[in-house]
């Protein structure tokens, strides 16, 4: 028996302030009522008016959050209260717990919900209808009617619902512009909305409680006050928020008084007199065309075929394995299907990647809806091929492509390919931890200045950055772009957004995608409006040199994504998204041969069908996901800033710690802090020139003394097997994904703190001298840190301009002459660099972590690049044999004439 008076710990105080989002609230205020639920059960004959009284505490904020979903909704909150009315507290007691099970295991989004309803007696056992199988969501209608009127709607749908019906929802209902962005932000298992054409701003009730929750975005709608056309402006913002939904406009107005813009964002017009099938049918053909996976499909029907096999594939139908007497545990592993569908046919219902006419070319126009592209390409070799793809297929010999100097080394190797020269930009450092950041704007548009200057702006043709680093670097893309045209109005942009396919399913991230951030633009410089304003200051005499010029200006923007880095998808699924105003005129060709060439003709059908299927999830569950993983980043950030003992060895690093103030205008400092609370990130991810990216989770490691490689190793693969992707010195990055679970985020703390009580343990233990070991060790961690090297430069004889763009193919090709290189330790090169010699690498040097070069072949070798090798303690260095030293060319191979 529990001792009633501890165990009754009223969760009435559960405030809103501690958390980050509105699920974690809602999450820890349905926990909350279960736990005092159970208290009542426990004791039903006491005197329980305390607790009572925080009961109806907890469910009273439970109502303010509820009425934004239809499951459990403010109908079983009604129901609950009306059985606590009644005292019937063991039956409020099954119930809560049956809500929580539902919602926590999200068990309700494929048992049908109705099968729970309190004022029904046989709601523990479902009839068949109730229990049968399917996909569950919401449909938000936004409509300023009474409640027995929605009521009556709602029963109406139900009424439409068919026996074998493969999707079906419920309705959630608002009244106000606001409340209907609030449901949106909340509930992301609403896939559809329908928008009457008038009601009124306000919300309906007060959102004080809320305000942290939703604040950012709902300032900035406060212009929908004085839109005459409320129904239309909130489909804008629906359409900004989540546009992946299906939108659906009920009005009297007749089609000619309705904008462009209303036709384009809503799916289908309605009117008020028209029957509520052709909805209730509309809303079901919309959520099927997003949950139509046509080339899995195709692969699953094919794999079900009696074929006969007799073309070169001995393991497709697992022919070669189940059979065989030795490696028969390969199929049992595997399991038969991954064979069934092993196959490399193009007919029978398949399609061919390199000529896709049926389920792959419909797959990838789905892809290009979903990331919002107006191309989209499938990828089988990962974001290393589709990198060079798009290099190869933009760029020719001789052209310049400004680039970052720390991106991933396909980039390199693919002006290698593809004979451009880059000019290498540096990005700005972070010497204290051992990590580069990203470029600042004003050193690219120096570059451009300086290629103005000479006269040779046309030779530019490309600007190529990493966005978002893979510390969690995210730039403006926006911003970037804007300004760059504005010099130079037929740039193109590649964007590697190798770690950002997911970003395209939060409001807050899209707005810094390539995507995004390129369809925005090209609205605007169409726009009358900014035709005319540039117009105005033209005519005026102003100066207009920092907007692109409407006429001029062209949006050419590229983007590859490593889908399978944050996205469902197989190892090496990866997409290019194109949103090129020139594609088709210009570069069409050249991209089909580029994609040839890399492409092999054997694609894996696997990864194209997991492709497929992770478009899928992320246009009906991406939103959800992602806001999911944020949370769960932000979980890990509380945890450790609240613990005392996590804090003495670890930090996360802050956006203070890794964007310096001068490219953060905001001023925004960190995510969390234990006084602070949460920090408000609107602003920051409105204006700022770069954000860092939540999810990208820097823990700063520096004062344990151990160095971020054996970190991982050691200590995280070899006691725990929690593997991590990423060190520098002092660091080892975290992510959170769409697949993190609360518990693999509390296995990460509990195992944390296991090893700072190892590290107490150790501490304790030294012996004096140990102990000054240590000391060291941790100084050296901390103070102690290599310098960063810039990109020196091109020997001359790479060169052909004052300019600093350089001919890496050349280099890279020279080398293959045995007789012009030669290996030189370090040391050797130190003391001939003393004496004056130009020494020039003939490789790349790449050593991982972090993973890009920091020697290309024709770049000079200076003192700091050489400091820095030394102080690496990485052991693995591609394209360096530590035995023979550094490949370089010879004098006489750079003074002889080519
Ligand atoms: C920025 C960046 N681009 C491209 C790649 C290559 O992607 P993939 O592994 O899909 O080939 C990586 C890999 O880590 C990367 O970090």
């Amino acid at each position: 028996m529990t001792d009633k008076s501890s165990a009754i710990i009223p969760k009435s105080g559960i405030t809103y302030r501690k958390y980050y989002n509105v699920s974690e609230y809602r999450s820890e205020l349905w926990n909350g009522l279960k736990d005092e639920a159970n208290q009542l059960n426990v004791d039903a004959d006491g005197d329980q008016g305390d607790l009572i009284k925080s009961i109806h505490g907890v469910i009273a904020e439970l109502e303010k959050i509820e009425k934004y979903w239809a499951f459990p909704g403010l109908v079983r909150i009604n129901q609950l209260k009306e059985c606590l009315d009644r005292r019937e507290y063991h039956a409020f007691c099954n119930s809560v717990e049956e809500l929580v099970r539902l919602l926590v295991s999200r068990a309700y989004y494929h048992e049908s919900p109705e099968s729970f309803d309190l004022n029904d007696d046989a709601s523990h056992d479902p009839t068949p209808e109730q229990e049968r199988k399917g996909h569950y969501f919401e449909v938000l209608f936004v409509n300023d009617i009474e409640i027995e009127e929605q009521e009556e709607l709602r029963a109406q749908l139900r009424t439409l619902r068919g026996r074998d019906d493969e999707f079906y929802y419920d309705v959630v209902h608002v009244r106000t512009f606001q409340d209907a962005l609030i449901a949106l932000n909340f509930n992301h298992n609403i896939q559809s909305c329908i928008i009457r054409y008038n009601f009124p701003f306000q919300a309906e009730s007060s959102i004080k409680n809320l305000r942290p929750f939703v604040s950012s975005w709902l300032t900035e709608t406060t212009s929908a006050k004085r839109s005459s056309e409320i129904g239309i402006y909130l489909g804008r913002k629906v359409k900004e928020l989540r546009p992946e939904l299906d939108l659906f406009l009920v009005t009297d107005l007749s089609v000619e008084k309705l904008s462009d813009e209303a036709l384009q964002n809503f799916r289908t017009i309605f009117y008020r007199q028209e029957d509520l099938t052709d909805l209730h049918l509309t809303i079901l053909k919309g959520i099927d065309e997003r949950f139509e996976t046509p080339f899995y499909n195709a692969l699953v029907s094919y794999s079900k075929r009696p074929t006969g096999v007799f073309h070169a594939m001995p393991i497709s139908r697992g022919n070669s394995i189940f059979k065989s007497n030795w490696i028969k545990e390969m199929g049992d592993f595997y399991g038969r299907n991954i064979f069934l569908a092993e196959t490399s046919a193009t007919t029978g219902g398949l399609d061919s990647l390199l000529q896709p006419t049926g389920p792959l070319k419909k797959a990838q126009e789905m892809a290009s809806r979903a990331f919002g592209s107006r191309r989209s390409f499938f990828v089988t070799n990962g974001t290393s091929t589709a990198n060079k793809i798009v290099v190869q297929a933009l760029v020719q010999p001789g052209d310049v492509i400004l680039i970052d100097r720390d991106c991933h080394k396909s980039h390199h190797y693919g002006l290698v390919l593809s004979g451009a020269k880059p000019v290498y930009l540096d990005s700005y450092h972070l010497e204290q931890y051992s990590m580069y950041g990203g470029i600042p704007l004003k050193l690219i548009k120096e570059q451009l200045h300086t290629y103005k200057k000479a006269g040779r702006l046309n030779e530019v043709k490309m600007l190529l950055l990493t966005n978002c680093t893979f510390d969690g670097i995210v730039y403006n893309v926006e911003q970037f772009m804007e300004e760059v045209l504005a010099i130079k109005p037929d740039m193109i942009f590649l964007w590697d957004e190798a770690w950002f396919g997911y970003a395209r399913f939060s409001s807050l991230f899209r707005k810094r995608t390539a995507m995004a951030s390129a369809d925005r633009l090209l609205k605007k410089f169409r726009s009358e409006e900014y035709k005319s304003h540039y117009t105005k200051l033209v005519d005026g005499g102003k100066s207009v040199s920092h907007l692109p010029d409407p006429d001029e200006v062209k949006v050419r923007v590229y983007s590859t994504q490593s889908t399978h880095k944050t996205l469902t998808s197989l190892r090496q699924g990866s997409m290019i998204h194109i949103y090129d105003e020139q594609f088709a005129q210009k570069v069409e060709e050249s991209f089909i041969e580029a994609y040839m060439t890399h492409t092999s003709t054997s694609p894996s059908y696997q990864i194209l069908a997991s492709l497929d299927m992770g478009r899928r999830q992320a246009e009906l569950e991406g939103n959800e996901l992602v806001e999911r993983s944020v949370e769960r980043a932000m979980m890990l950030r509380v945890k450790i800033a609240n613990t005392p003992l996590l804090r003495k060895y670890f930090d996360i690093l802050t956006v203070t710690d890794l964007i310096p103030l001068s490219l953060r205008k905001s001023g925004f400092e960190r995510y969390y802090s234990k006084d602070k609370g949460w920090g408000n990130i609107s602003q920051e991810w409105k204006h700022d020139e770069f954000v860092l990216d939540p999810t990208k989770i820097n823990l700063y490691i520096g004062r344990t003394g151990i160095d971020g490689d054996t970190f991982k190793k050691k200590y995280l693969m070899d006691q725990f097997g929690i593997q991590v992707n990423k060190t520098s010195r002092n660091t080892v990055l975290f992510m959170t994904n769409i697949g993190t679970t609360r518990s693999s985020v509390a296995k990460l703390i509990g195992v944390l703190i296991k090893i700072a009580q190892q590290l107490d343990e150790r501490v304790a233990s030294f012996s004096k001298q140990e102990s000054l070991l240590h000391d060291d060790y941790v100084v050296n961690l901390t103070e102690r840190l290599p310098a960063l090297p810039n990109f020196s430069y091109f020997h001359d004889r790479f060169r052909s301009s004052e300019t600093e763009e350089g001919n890496i193919r050349d280099a890279f090709f020279m080398a293959y002459n045995e007789h012009l290189c030669e290996n030189l330790p370090i040391e050797t090169c130190e003391r001939l660099m003393k004496k004056g010699r130009e020494i020039v690498s003939s490789s790349f040097v790449i050593p991982y972590p972090p993973g890009f070069p920091i020697l290309v072949p024709g770049q000079v070798m200076t003192k700091g690049i050489l400091e820095f090798m030394k102080a690496l303690d990485v052991t693995e260095i591609h394209s360096y044999n530590a035995e023979l030293g550094l490949r370089v060319f010879t004098e006489e191979a750079l003074t002889d004439n080519p």
